[in-house]
């Protein structure tokens, strides 16, 4: 008998604290889509190393619109076509996420975008540079630059810097980010004097791994230097591949170099080749080495470029939560629309009319495994 009322007390005590945790205030849901394994697992994990990072800050500085935690539920799109789309349906129908961050590729984030579009569920790209993407419409923002800029930036810096006035390419037709950058580098470079002397294409995505026969025709061509806008997978064998059939000139990339596994695939194939980027560990702003030390406290690893875009990208979106103070995600866009100057680790940010970020590069240079910083590149 005794131990009958124990346990209904014990019953009852349980279904108090079930209760009063269903009424504390609601988290508020975010969905982030990311490339957490497959061929550009690097992006994913990196990114949203940043967007946990970013998390954490809020909730422990007392949450959102009066308490909320923040709340992220994470879907991994494998680095594949197809998966994007699936991961938002769900994120936004059965996790019920008031907002979407990702995705880093391009091509994924295209394929995402209209569903959130569709839905009035604002999605923020940390690191999706193609124009298209935020073109989807007015509910799809990003925290980066966009490539008009960055092969404005790399055509700039072959002419100026390495004097070249030959290039070749070789890009990715399987990615929309790689066939875009081809484009505006090889507009600004044939615009002010360069001519391109060979243009050749692979398909990414860890589908090719034997770029000889492209590279042994660009070679053909005597190039003084190769633009290859493509992932770092790739590029890393590419720039070994090129070594091993006699090509000395330097590789030029695009952000999509930037990870860690580049020099682990690539080695010193890549040593005297350039990308551009978002960031860079070497900036010695107050704002970045803060980042990396937080960064590496929490994940023992240097930050690429990935994390604090990631980082950004959460931090805007809480931002903008405070200031419509409220979820609605029509609310939530309007704020999004709104951000001027926000001081972000990767530069201060201004979203303009057409839900882009206006914002610097960085030239980094390859070398013994290691990136170097060589410029930063106002836009
Ligand atoms: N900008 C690339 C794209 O649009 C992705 C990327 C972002 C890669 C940042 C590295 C760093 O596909």
């Amino acid at each position: 008998m005794k131990s009958r009322l124990s346990s209904t007390v014990v019953f009852l005590i349980c279904a108090l604290f079930a209760f009063a945790a269903s009424v504390r205030a609601q988290d508020i849901v975010i969905g982030e889509f990311a490339s957490l394994t497959g061929s550009e697992a690097t992006f994913g994990i990196n990114s949203s190393n940043g967007v946990e990072l970013a998390k954490e800050e809020i909730n422990n500085a007392g949450g959102m619109l009066g308490g909320r935690k923040i709340k992220i539920v994470i879907e991994d799109d494998q680095s594949k076509p197809g998966q994007p789309s699936a991961a938002v349906k769900k994120l936004i129908a059965s996790d019920r996420a008031i907002a979407i961050v990702g995705e880093i590729a391009s091509s994924r984030s295209l394929e995402a975008a209209p569903i959130c579009q569709q839905a009035k569920i604002p999605m923020v790209s940390p690191g999706s540079t193609n124009p298209s993407v935020t073109e989807k419409g007015d509910y799809i923002f990003r925290v980066c630059f966009i490539d008009p800029f960055q092969g404005t930036v790399m055509a700039k810096f072959a002419l100026d810097n390495l004097h070249a006035k030959k290039i070749a390419i070789l890009q990715d037709v399987k990615s929309d980010y790689s066939k875009g950058l081809a484009q505006f580098f090889k507009e600004y470079f044939t615009a002010h004097g360069g001519q391109i002397v060979g243009d050749r294409s692979y398909t990414g995505g860890g589908i090719d791994k034997d770029f000889r026969a492209q590279l042994t025709s660009l070679k053909v061509a005597q190039p003084e230097a190769i633009f290859v806008p493509g992932y770092y997978t790739e590029a890393g064998l590419i720039a070994k591949q090129a070594r091993s059939l006699g090509i000395k000139v330097p590789l030029l990339g695009g952000d999509g170099w930037d990870s860690p596994k580049l020099t682990e695939i690539g080695g010193s194939a890549l040593d005297g080749c350039y990308f551009s980027t978002h960031f860079s560990v070497q900036d010695q702003n107050p704002k970045v080495q803060d980042f990396v030390k937080k960064y590496q406290a929490k994940f023992h690893a240097l930050p690429d470029g990935m994390a604090p875009l990631g980082y950004d990208a959460m931090m805007i979106l809480g931002q903008a939560i405070n200031t419509a103070g409220s979820t609605d995600g029509t609310k939530v866009r309007d704020a999004l629309a709104s951000v001027k100057n926000y001081p972000g680790v990767t530069g201060n940010i201004t979203i303009n009319e057409k839900r882009n970020a206006t914002k610097s590069a960085v030239v980094l240079q390859v070398q013994n495994n290691q990136t170097k910083f060589v410029a930063t590149v106002p836009p």
